[in-house]
Parts: C-alpha cells; structure tokens; sequence
C-alpha cells in the first residue's frame, strides 16, 4: 500500500465515528438545538456518552448549566436541517421554528426530543471532569427511544470540511462484542 502525508487538521475525518446528532438542550425557558459529531460510546450500560462541545456554542453553556440534554439521531432526510443548525447559533435564533424541527416532550429531561429524529436518547449529565479541559462532557443516557417503524436508518457521517457519508451496506460478520 503506497502512502503520502495527511494534514493533521483533517485526521479527524478519517476517525469519524457515529452518526451526527442533533443535542437539544433546554435552560431558563429557552431551549436550544445543536449539531454534533464529536462523540463516542463510554459504557455499555448505564450507557455512557462522552460528547465534545466547544465552549463558543450556546449549548455548552446551556448543557452546563442544565446538566441534561438529549441526543437526537437524524437520517439523511432532513440533512439540509442538520446543516443549519450546525451554521447557526442559539444565542440569536429559534433554530426549532427557522428549520421547521418539531420539539416533543422528553419523559424524564427537560430537553426536547425532536419529532423528525428516528432515535433519541435523554442524557443527564455523568462526569465533568473534562470540561475544562477538553469540552468532554460524559453523559449517562437515563431513558431511549426508537422509531420501531424505521428499519435501515440511513444516519449520516461527517467526513470533515463539509462532506458527509450516508450509512448504507450492511454486513454481519462473527464477533464477540455484545
Ligand atoms: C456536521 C457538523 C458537526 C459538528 N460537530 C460539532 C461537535 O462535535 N462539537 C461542537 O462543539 N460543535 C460541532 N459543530 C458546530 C456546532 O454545531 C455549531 O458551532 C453550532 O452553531 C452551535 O450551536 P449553538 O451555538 O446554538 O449551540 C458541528 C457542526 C456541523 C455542521
């Protein structure tokens, strides 16, 4: 296998894990929607999720404050709504009206599920040891729910600087992993 250089700004790209989400959040009456793709999985279960916030966005402030959120799974029919909320921030702007997203009660966090999302999983936060330091905030999903009418969810994958994967083939391979 041949090989050249890679920039080190796009090595991200390459390690992209999960799918991008949608994290709402709610605080002092306001409630707010962001899109994220630094995350991963911590624990099996209690499920546990680390999720990477810079501190410039509004909902750093508001998840801090709140201590809970919900993570929001979309499928690449609502990717121009992903986008948006990924380019525009809460501090100004009703993203929830400005891209027709459809907040629905949450059963045990104030965060709104959003209605257009085929999973959603309410969060608390677990851990803030790494907050400062790093903008990881590990979080314990304390309730999830699931769209049982959508079989192959075709998530989508942020690749770095504007591009994106949709999830497709799926294959089954013999593992140990639970
Ligand atoms: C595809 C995509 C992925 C993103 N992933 C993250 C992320 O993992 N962490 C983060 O802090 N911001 C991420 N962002 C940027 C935030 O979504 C953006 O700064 C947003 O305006 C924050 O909204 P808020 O200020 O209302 O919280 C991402 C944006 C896009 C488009």
């Amino acid at each position: 296998m041949s090989r050249q250089s890679f920039p080190l700004s796009r090595v991200y790209g390459l390690l992209e894990p999960g799918p991008v989400v949608l994290l709402t959040t709610a605080h002092s009456g306001q409630r707010n929607v962001m899109t994220l793709s630094w995350h991963t999985m911590i624990e099996f279960e209690p499920p546990l999720v680390g999720l990477v916030l810079s501190n410039r966005d509004h909902s750093f402030g508001m998840l801090q404050a709140s201590g809970e959120c919900v993570i929001n799974i979309p499928t690449v029919e609502i990717a121009d709504k992903v986008a948006g909320c990924g380019n525009t921030s809460g501090a100004d702007t009703d993203k929830f009206a400005m891209f027709g997203l459809t907040p629905e009660l949450a059963a045990q966090v104030a965060a709104p599920l959003i209605g257009e999302c085929y999973a959603n999983l309410e969060c608390r936060i677990h851990d803030t040891d790494m907050v400062n330091k790093y903008g990881l905030f590990v979080v314990r999903v304390v309730q999830a729910w699931i769209d049982p009418a959508v079989e192959n969810p075709r998530t989508i994958h942020h690749l770095g600087y504007g591009n994106f994967m949709v999830a497709g083939e799926r294959i089954k391979l013999d593992s140990k992993m639970k």
